[in-house]
Parts: C-alpha cells; sequence; structure tokens
C-alpha cells in the first residue's frame, strides 16, 4: 500500500489491472525459461497456453498482450470487412477499444437492447440479417461480455449462454464471449471453465486483471480457430519475442490466483451491504463478483466525480462511471481491512453531505 504525503493509506479500488506482481509471482519470471515466441520457441509460452488450453477444456490457447487485442484478434479472425457483429448491450468492444473494430477490420458493431450487458437472446434472434437480400451485411459473430465490465460484474448466466449458443449454431453463425473476467464468474457460479467454455465458439481470459499478473491474455477455443488466430496477431503488433517473461506471471496467475477471487466476491459484496445504510449511497442488493456499482441519491447534491474527489482525499481511489455512479473494484492488491477502511472514507464523506 503507498501512502501519500499526509500520511492516509490508499486504497486503490479503480480496477483490477492496478494490482502488482506479487514477490513469488516475480521469482517465477525471474526464472522462467524463454526463447523466441514468434518462432513458437518460447518454452514458458507453450507451457502457459497448454495449461490454459487444458483447464479450460479446449484444443488451443493463444497468448496476446491485452484483453483489447484478443478482442480485435477475435473480431478479425471471425468476420471480414463490412460483416456485422451482435454483441450484447455495453460491451467493452463496443465503449472502450478506440472503435478499432471498424477501424483496424473494418466491420459494423451492432449492439443489442439490454440492461447492464444482460440481454435478451431473442433480440440476436431479430437481429440476423437474411442472407439472401445485398442490402444487408452479413452477421458473422454474437458477442458477449462475461462477467461484464459495465454491468457491475454482473455474470451472464449459463443457461443464457448456452441458448445464445445454440442459435449461432442454428444459423451457423460463431459466438465469441470476452471473458476478461470469466475466471470470475466460474468461481461464483461454481461452474469450472471447462464447462462454460463448451457453450461458446471462442473466447478469452484476461490474466492481468483478478488473476494479479502485470501483462497479457489468452484467446482460447478450437486449434483452427487459434492458427487462424496467428495472423492477426502478428498483423496487430501482438507478437512477441521472448514473451515467457511475462508468460510465467500468467501462468503463476492461473496455478495460484484463482480460487482467491472468491475473497474479492465476499468483500464487494459486504462493502455493498455496509453502504446501503448509509444515507445518500444506493447499492445493488446482490453483487455478482468483484465489481461494486455505487449510486448517489437524487437528493446529495454533488455528482460521481466530485464523490471521487473527495474519497481521494480519504485516501480510496475509485472511478467515476456514471454521472452519479462510481464503481470500486476488488483484487488481490489490497490488504485484510479493505472494506472497513472503505466504509469509513464512505462515512466521513457522506458525513459532511
Ligand atoms: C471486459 C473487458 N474486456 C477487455 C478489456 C481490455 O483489457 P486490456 O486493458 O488488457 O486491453 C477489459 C479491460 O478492462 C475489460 O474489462
Amino acid at each position: 500500500m503507498k501512502t501519500p504525503d499526509k500520511g492516509v493509506p490508499v486504497l486503490d479500488l479503480r480496477s483490477d489491472t492496478v494490482t502488482r506482481p506479487t514477490q513469488e509471482m516475480r521469482d517465477a519470471m525471474f526464472s522462467a525459461p524463454v526463447g523466441d515466441d514468434v518462432l513458437g520457441e518460447d518454452p514458458t509460452v507453450n507451457l502457459l497456453q497448454d495449461y490454459a488450453a487444458h483447464l479450460c477444456g479446449v484444443e488451443s490457447a493463444l497468448f496476446v498482450p491485452s484483453g483489447t487485442m484478443a478482442n480485435q484478434i477475435a473480431i478479425r479472425t471471425w468476420c471480414r470487412n463490412g460483416d456485422e457483429a451482435l454483441i450484447a448491450p455495453e460491451t467493452h468492444v463496443f465503449f472502450y477499444e478506440a472503435g478499432s473494430a471498424a477501424g483496424l477490420s473494418g466491420v459494423q458493431l451492432h449492439p443489442v437492447p439490454g440492461a447492464d450487458g444482460d440481454f435478451d437472446v431473442m433480440d440476436f434472434q431479430r437481429r440476423i440479417r437474411p442472407r439472401h437480400d445485398p442490402h444487408f451485411p452479413l452477421t458473422r459473430l454474437l458477442w458477449i461480455e462475461n462477467t461484464h465490465n459495465r454491468g457491475g460484474g454482473k455474470i451472464i448466466g449459463y443457461d443464457k449462454m448456452e441458448r445464445l449458443h445454440r442459435l449461432g449454431e442454428q444459423y451457423d453463425i460463431p459466438m465469441h464471449v470476452d471473458g476478461a473476467r470469466l475466471v470470475n464468474a466460474a468461481v461464483a457460479t461454481g461452474i469450472p471453465l471447462d464447462r462454460w467454455s463448451r457453450v461458446c465458439d471462442s473466447f478469452s481470459l484476461c490474466l492481468s486483471k483478478g488473476l494479479g499478473a502485470p501483462v497479457g491474455s489468452l484467446l482460447l477455443g478450437s486449434t483452427v480457430f487459434i492458427d487462424r488466430c496467428r495472423r492477426p496477431r502478428k498483423a496487430l503488433g501482438g507478437g512477441m519475442r521472448q514473451a515467457g517473461i511475462i508468460a510465467a506471471a500468467g501462468l503463476y496467475a492461473l496455478q495460484h490466483h484463482i480460487d482467491r477471487l472468491a475473497v474479492d466476491h465476499r468483500r464487494a459484496s459486504d462493502l455493498g451491504r455496509r453502504l446501503r445504510a448509509i444515507p445518500g449511497l444506493i447499492t445493488p442488493e446482490t453483487v455478482d463478483t468483484n465489481i461494486l456499482m455505487i449510486d448517489l441519491e437524487n437528493d446529495v447534491p454533488f455528482g460521481a466525480d466530485e464523490l471521487q474527489r473527495r474519497l481521494d482525499e480519504q485516501g480510496v481511489k475509485v472511478f467515476s462511471v456514471r454521472e452519479r455512479r462510481i464503481r470500486v473494484v476488488f483484487h488481490l492488491d489490497l490488504p485484510e481491512n479493505v472494506v472497513s477502511l472503505a466504509e469509513n472514507a464512505f462515512r466521513q464523506v457522506m458525513l459532511s453531505v
């Protein structure tokens, strides 16, 4: 924990991307055997990919630098220029990737309606374009995010994913899952990754979110799909050389940091419950995973940006994500008493209202 000048400890709850590698993870990185991964010769990258594929019950995995690149490679691999991808509401690929589905691959993203990342499978079906009519783009991909970032770490249920996957099979359209936090869904539901992998055609996992690695994501799916992903990875600049140095951290994370995600989930839920007792704050009845969204009541005379600033003064960093909403995210780089510390900071701020 860093300490600013005035001696207040800083709790960084902005994102689960802010974690720094543990000493054990750094040791694993230090001693990792490496080679040239563009030539397929990095033993640690190969080990990570094999380990992840086995863990997830798929044929193959591919190590890539970021979640954004995993998404862009998936789009570029499944779609052609001018195609359309039907996407769940408020996805990362739509909001936060600098328009690159259109910019880099010429793919039109078509969001289905819904709240908090959730959707009705029928809304996907209604939007699949008739193939025989040249007015329309070809619907080439179905896309969801699980867990859902802007949806407050919401889990898209297994049954719903299965229904959407079946719809895709019916129309011969593959379904991809931005699974930056799919491991959180697996831990929270008790449904293992090798079952989630059966209800989609391809998916990603981020190693650098709740799992705590400094960098890296994985794409997973059939060997045919992963082999096709190698060219876009190269084209987008994601071919790395002695990448085993960072893959070692990802491997360590998969081997040691999955089960502990339950701690983050418990903390998010606990803080949500405690904050509900503070006048002026609204938190959801249930918190699925490690992200807690907090809304300000209408009568609070300031908005989310000001709440963020005031919490910052108390040594708690959060992100304002809407006019009257902030989010806090739990991760492994936080002290044992994080929930009490955060609760106290919120109480201090709201006392002055
Ligand atoms: C759901 C989701 N997908 C993709 C990404 C992108 O990951 P990266 O920051 O590694 O590019 C994020 C990042 O927060 C995310 O939340």
